[in-house]
């Protein structure tokens, strides 16, 4: 089951925590439950208000990415990823390289979240 770092000038260092086995929380739930200062405000991928800077630290085979479609159109406008960047994630494993981190549901691998 995957690490999570988070790594932000708010911290005073880097903090991993380590999602529960079948964990299917969001990362802001998990953020939250170790209490880690990601701003957000709506929760639900709308306000724009919680993205993350996310990198692969495992040496896993990438899978594809399903963003939600609200997290698409937030990101977007927001200029954080473009077009191909979603192509990429959901058709080429190319994990994209912002989320939102109310709508990115954690999977089995390690990552360092930016914020
Ligand atoms: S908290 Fe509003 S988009 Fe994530």
């Amino acid at each position: 089951m995957p690490n999570v770092t988070f790594s932000s000038p708010q911290l005073k260092k880097d903090i991993t925590v380590y999602a529960v086995a079948g964990d299917t929380k969001t990362l802001l739930a998990v953020a939250k439950a170790h209490k880690i200062p990601l701003s957000f405000e709506c929760e639900n991928g709308e306000c724009g208000s919680c993205p993350v800077e996310v990198s692969l630290l495992s040496n896993y085979r990438k899978i594809g990415t399903a963003l939600t479609e609200k997290e698409k159109i937030v990101l977007k406008l927001a200029g954080k990823i473009t077009s191909q960047q979603i192509i990429d994630a959901e058709t080429n494993d190319i994990p994209p390289p912002w989320r939102l981190a109310c709508q990115m549901v954690l999977r089995d691998e390690d990552i360092l979240v930016k914020f």
